[in-house]
């Protein structure tokens, strides 16, 4: 029963298989072979856009170089206090930004308002040189929490962004999640709602390590490209991670795959109705369960053998932990965690 991460979880078979057919002979090195040649027009079609697509290999890396490619030294990036930028990537933004400063703000579910982002852009006066200077709004898809942003949030923050001449980045680490929920194009939530770049995530949702940075206008690629390549992001053998990418959007398959991630979380949400002292924290959108549950049931399932992180210290006798659910979730071990978690 392991609800730790996604990233527990292994890889798709038609993922590792496309890798293994990408073994056959030989290729161009640094995204010079034909995989990664074909990822442009494959992704264009996917976002109904034409797009600049620059696979990574992490997603740490993908946020980093997105947002340092538009974001100067000087600038502020304004985020969820909880945001994995924030917390969960060592500094990584503010290293790769040469020391752009992260705003984080508190919102509602794991999620970011216009109104919120006005009351915070008001401390910073324009143009003085005592104040970093706002350059970019990142918003996560789906959020820490597990809940989604639906295209009227997204473009009424975009809205506030670009009246501030700022960018609007999207951390889609879990973006298939989300975009199953929502069953629309990507671009409608993507460039259509003002996402200038977008980390276009599928580690997590069932490739082995692959993950790209999506440019929606030519013009903000600026040198992405030097960018890339200086912080060691540049892989030699390429094809292996585009033939990842490649695969994972063939035939819908990152939409099978996140809507039965999405399928077992909502199992696990419906069944933890039913348990005593259990409430959910967040509304379950995509992947990921917040819940509250009494320490005594926290207990009794990491006895029985189920994994998970606590998402807030215990207080008050109770436990806020956090479920992650995959595409390679046994539906037995929800059913089993329920069990044990009625006692
Ligand atoms: C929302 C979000 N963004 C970015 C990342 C970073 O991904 P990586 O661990 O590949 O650097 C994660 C990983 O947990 C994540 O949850």
């Amino acid at each position: 029963m392991n609800f730790r991460s996604d990233n527990c979880y292994g890889v798709a078979p038609e993922i590792a298989d496309a890798v293994w057919a990408a073994n056959q002979g030989t290729d161009s090195s640094y995204g010079d072979d034909r995989i990664t040649a074909r990822l442009k027009a494959r992704f264009s079609e996917i976002f109904d856009h034409e797009v600049y697509v620059y696979p990574v290999i992490s997603g740490t890396a993908a946020n980093a170089l997105a947002l340092a490619t538009l974001v100067p030294p000087h600038g502020a990036i304004l985020c969820h206090a909880g945001s994995h930028i924030a917390v969960d990537e060592c500094g990584a933004v503010e290293l790769f930004t040469h020391g752009a400063k992260l705003v984080g703000l508190e919102g509602a579910n794991g999620k970011l308002a216009p109104a919120i982002v006005e009351t915070a852009l008001a401390r910073f006066e324009k143009g003085s040189v005592h104040h970093p200077q706002p350059s970019a709004i990142s918003i996560i898809q789906a959020t820490e929490v597990g809940s989604i942003y639906h295209r009227g949030e997204i473009a009424a923050l975009s809205g506030v962004a670009r009246a501030n001449g700022m960018k609007l980045h999207m951390d889609g680490a879990r973006f298939a999640n989300a975009l199953a929920t929502l069953g629309c194009a990507p671009a409608e939530i993507t460039w259509r709602a003002g996402v200038d770049v977008l980390s276009f995530g599928a580690t997590k949702n069932g490739a082995m390590g692959a993950e790209a940075v999506v440019f929606f206008a030519k013009g903000d690629v600026r040198d992405f490209d030097y960018r890339r390549k200086k912080s060691g992001h540049l892989m030699s053998k390429m094809r292996f991670v585009s033939a990842q990418l490649e695969a994972y959007l063939d035939d819908g398959l990152w939409l099978k795959l996140a809507s039965r991630a999405n399928a077992i979380a909502a199992q696990l949400a419906e069944g933890l109705a039913g348990v005593d002292g259990a409430n959910l924290a967040h509304p379950v959108e995509a992947n990921e369960v917040l819940v509250h549950l009494p320490d005594e049931t926290a207990a009794r399932l990491r006895k029985a053998g189920a994994v998970f992180y606590d998402w807030e210290p215990p207080r008050a006798g109770r436990t806020l932990i956090r479920l992650v659910t995959s595409f390679a979730t046994p539906a037995q071990d929800v059913a089993n965690f329920i069990r044990i978690a009625k006692g």
